[in-house]
């Protein structure tokens, strides 16, 4: 499994811890990872416990087509979901404040890589395999999961996708053993 360096969030340009930044309101964090590594109850938390405002990217995308992201696949296919996703990032603006929550596979495109970093640090939710798919299995509304045999899909997009995180992320948090709080505590350390 990769693993990357715990590092100190620092803002790239004014080199000061990043809760100056995001207080500032002139920076984000956003949040990475895979199916089932806790992106989205985290983010609820986080925002919970800073204020900071929350841009779930499934949430607005889900709530742009009204009607559900399986839906969304089935009905217009999965491009018009990643256009979808590299749209809504270009609304959000560099300058933006607050915590940006991603879906799995927003690290698929370079260009979305590069709009989420242009809005801040980029935090990965890393885990065990067997955990993540314990958690992404739990619930069957993932649409690339629907396959006859979900559990090798879900082991060879996770193997597609490691490379991509890592590159990504400027912090990686193991969630495997870890509860929502103390994900959040950890970030919010970090601040
Ligand atoms: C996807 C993950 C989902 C959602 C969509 C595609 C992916 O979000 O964006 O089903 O490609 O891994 P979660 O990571 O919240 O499950």
């Amino acid at each position: 499994m990769l693993r990357l360096p715990q590092r100190d969030l620092r803002c790239h340009e004014c080199a000061l811890r990043l809760s100056c930044c995001v207080n500032a309101g002139d920076n984000a964090i956003a949040l990475i990872g895979f199916m089932g590594a806790g992106k989205s109850a985290v983010g609820r938390e986080l925002s919970r416990r800073t204020g900071w405002p929350r841009y779930d990217t499934d949430e607005m995308i889900r709530e742009q087509f009204g009607i559900s992201i399986p839906d969304i696949f089935a009905r217009h296919g999965e491009l018009a979901f990643r256009d979808a996703e590299t749209t809504l990032l270009k609304t959000l603006q560099r300058g933006l404040g607050g915590i940006v929550v991603t879906g799995g596979g927003i690290v698929l495109r370079e260009e979305n890589v590069r709009l989420l970093r242009r809005m801040g640090r980029i935090i990965w939710f890393d885990a065990d395999e067997e955990i993540l798919w314990q958690r992404a299995s739990r619930h069957s509304t993932r649409p690339l999961l629907q396959t006859p045999d979900p559990r090798a899909r879900f082991a060879e997009l996770l193997r597609e996708r490691l490379p991509l995180y890592q590159t990504a992320t400027d912090y990686c948090i193991n969630t495997s053993s870890s509860s929502i709080a103390e994900v959040t505590d950890e970030i919010i350390a970090l601040l």
